[in-house]
């Protein structure tokens, strides 16, 4: 049986930090779906579809993206990791100071679905800084995104951020 790997969140925007924990998970499973959370409560710069294709747009540079799916969901995660025949949840920590909210919604998620485990990856060193909201106010103020986020990202967020202030 294949086993399948689901990677989650909002990916608002979709980082260098998340493509590096991408790539991580793919070279321990056959396949990863990456799933983004569309949550019509929380304000995203991006709709769940301009998310996925801005992720599809840099599988396109890799030669591993083949293995990756890319879904979006709303509703609860475990619920959607089985629909897609997924027995576990891959969550990147960066820091010490993100692991007690990642901790206790890998406990959540156990609670509501005690077969699937959550498996936690480090990105590369260089990466442990970034984080999409700051990724935001470094683009609304016009700041060089091009450590933090592929090319065809910034230019998406410097375009969004600029039509939304006029
Ligand atoms: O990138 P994020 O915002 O840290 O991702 C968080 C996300 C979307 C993975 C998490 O909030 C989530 O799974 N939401 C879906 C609702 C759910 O299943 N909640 C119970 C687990 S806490």
């Amino acid at each position: 049986m294949k086993h399948i790997a689901l990677y989650p969140g909002s990916f608002d925007p979709f980082t260098n930090g998340h493509l590096d924990i991408l790539k991580r998970a793919t070279n321990l499973f056959e396949k990863v779906i990456v799933t983004v959370a569309v949550n019509n409560e929380k304000k995203s710069v991006f709709s769940g579809m301009e998310r996925i294709e801005l992720i599809e747009e840099c599988l396109k540079e890799t030669e591993w993206g083949t293995r990756v799916e890319i879904t979006q969901f709303t509703g609860l995660l475990v619920d959607h990791a089985k629909k897609m025949g997924a027995r576990t949840l891959i969550r990147g920590v960066r820091q010490i100071s993100d692991f007690e909210y990642e901790f206790r919604m890998a406990l959540t998620n156990k609670r509501l679905s005690p077969t699937i485990d959550t498996i936690f990856l480090m990105p590369d060193e260089q990466l442990t800084f970034i984080s999409a909201s700051l990724v935001k106010e470094v683009a609304f103020w016009g700041g060089d995104l091009s450590s933090f986020v592929p090319k065809h990202v910034e230019k998406a967020l410097k375009d969004k951020l600029q039509h939304s202030s006029t």
